[in-house]
């Protein structure tokens, strides 16, 4: 987003006449962004065989996948349907990994009779899939390595609490299973969280990853995840994926050395990806002052981005309709019948009724976690690619609100 003849500008197009042509609330996506991303993580892993699965669940629309693909990039899937999403948009079955966790053995079939590798995240589940596969059917093994990682415990999720993965501490039991199936284990798989700052947290992720793969003989890939940390206000230090990629490649070229193969490393990033590339578009409804501060309520809330609700997520906002003149302090609120606050206490240039906000790094976990509370239709979603907008989805419409209820007769 930059400011060019005195507007607010993505690829040259006007953000104001985006939210004009398209109604707000609206989610902006700069598809070069995800582009020049992408091209970043494979010079950062320029001297390993690297591969990205992009954590679809971030941002699934099927546009969005497609220049996804078009880069040369594989997805990491959590559920049967973004499978079937991401087949859809043309992905090979073979550039599909599929983390499931928590979900029942029919769905892990059902992946496997789409050509799917599965990802598996506990000992029963392994279990029943030697019964069912023996040695016929290639898997991952998810494990959790007992790290926490980043600094919010609500998206850690390698610790000793958390529910993902199969324990180190079970790698006896694992290694029992997989002998008895005579499992074809060709990767093992840890993902620590999100918005992992330090190449240390990868690099202790990585130590023991491969002290556990030193037991298995047909692996071909280690994952290690995905939670690279991007800047969600000025100043914010983000991981720094240059230093990573030699770090890291350097430990995982020493440990192929002495496994004597040389295997490839996976990352699956989401929001590294598709965070920055990503606003939403808002209107400011009303302004409204209290003894404590200044509201500005907007055309959308919590059922539109949730982070900031659910996370206590900072995400930066811009008034985009007012490029000069005075600041004033707000609290950007929501129309929700929630306490659903955007933004506290930000310094903006001075908001007028009508003015339109943009809300920045919406692109990761925003429309994705977005839904119909208090009966609101979901934004519509606009791509900008090659200096064009593309309406990508569909702004909902109150029938919308209506499928599949039956009014019932009693
Ligand atoms: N791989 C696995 C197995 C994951 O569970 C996740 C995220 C990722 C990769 C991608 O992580 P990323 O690179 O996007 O940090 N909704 C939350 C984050 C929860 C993510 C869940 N898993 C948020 O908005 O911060």
């Amino acid at each position: 987003m930059q400011v060019i003849d005195q507007k607010y500008k993505i690829q040259g197009i006007n953000l104001t006449d985006l939210a004009g042509k398209y109604g707000t609330p609206l989610y902006v996506y700069d598809g070069e962004k995800i582009q020049s991303q992408v091209t970043a993580l494979k010079e950062a892993f320029s001297t390993v065989k690297m591969r990205i699965k992009y954590a679809t669940k971030a941002l699934s629309n099927i546009n969005i996948l497609k220049v996804i693909k078009d880069s040369g990039v594989g997805v990491d899937a959590v559920s049967i349907e973004e499978i079937k999403l991401c087949l859809h948009v043309g992905f090979e079955p073979k550039d599909i990994m599929y983390t499931p966790n928590c979900v029942s053995f029919g769905e892990i079939q059902e992946a496997v009779s789409l050509g799917v590798m599965v990802n598996i995240d506990n000992i029963p589940m392994l279990e029943h899939f030697g019964n069912e596969y023996g040695d016929s059917v290639p898997i991952c093994i998810r494990l959790n390595p007992h790290i926490l990682a980043g600094g919010n415990a609500k998206i850690s999720v390698g610790h000793i609490d958390s529910k993902f993965g199969i324990s180190i501490l079970q790698l006896k039991h694992v290694l029992r299973v997989v002998d008895a199936y005579n499992l074809n284990v060709i990767g093992l798989h840890v993902h620590t969280g999100s918005d992992i700052l330090d190449a240390e947290v990868f690099l202790k992720g990585a130590e023991i990853l491969f002290e556990a793969a030193r037991e298995f003989k047909k692996l071909q890939f280690l994952d290690f995840g995905g939670g690279f940390k991007v800047g969600y206000k000025q100043g914010d230090i983000t991981t720094n994926i240059k230093e990573l990629g030699e770090k890291v490649s350097l430990a995982f070229r020493e440990f192929c050395e002495e496994y004597g193969k040389e295997l490839e490393i996976w990352f699956e990033p989401g929001k590294f990806l598709v965070s920055e590339c990503g606003i939403l578009l808002v209107k400011a409804n009303v302004i409204k002052s209290t003894p404590a501060t200044t509201f500005v309520g907007v055309d959308s809330g919590l059922n539109h981005l949730l982070r900031p609700m659910m996370y206590d997520a900072y995400h930066d906002v811009v008034n985009v309709s007012r490029v000069e003149g005075p600041d004033r302090v707000y609290t950007i609120v929501g129309y929700i019948c929630e306490t659903d606050t955007i933004a506290a206490d930000r310094r903006l240039k001075e908001i007028k009724e009508g003015d339109i906000i943009a809300i920045k790094n919406a692109g990761a976990y925003g429309f994705s976690m977005a839904s119909n509370y208090n009966s609101r239709l979901r934004p519509a979603e606009v791509l900008l690619l090659n200096g064009k907008d593309h309406l990508i989805r569909k702004r909902e419409t109150f029938d919308d609100i209506l499928r599949n209820q039956e009014l019932a007769n009693w």
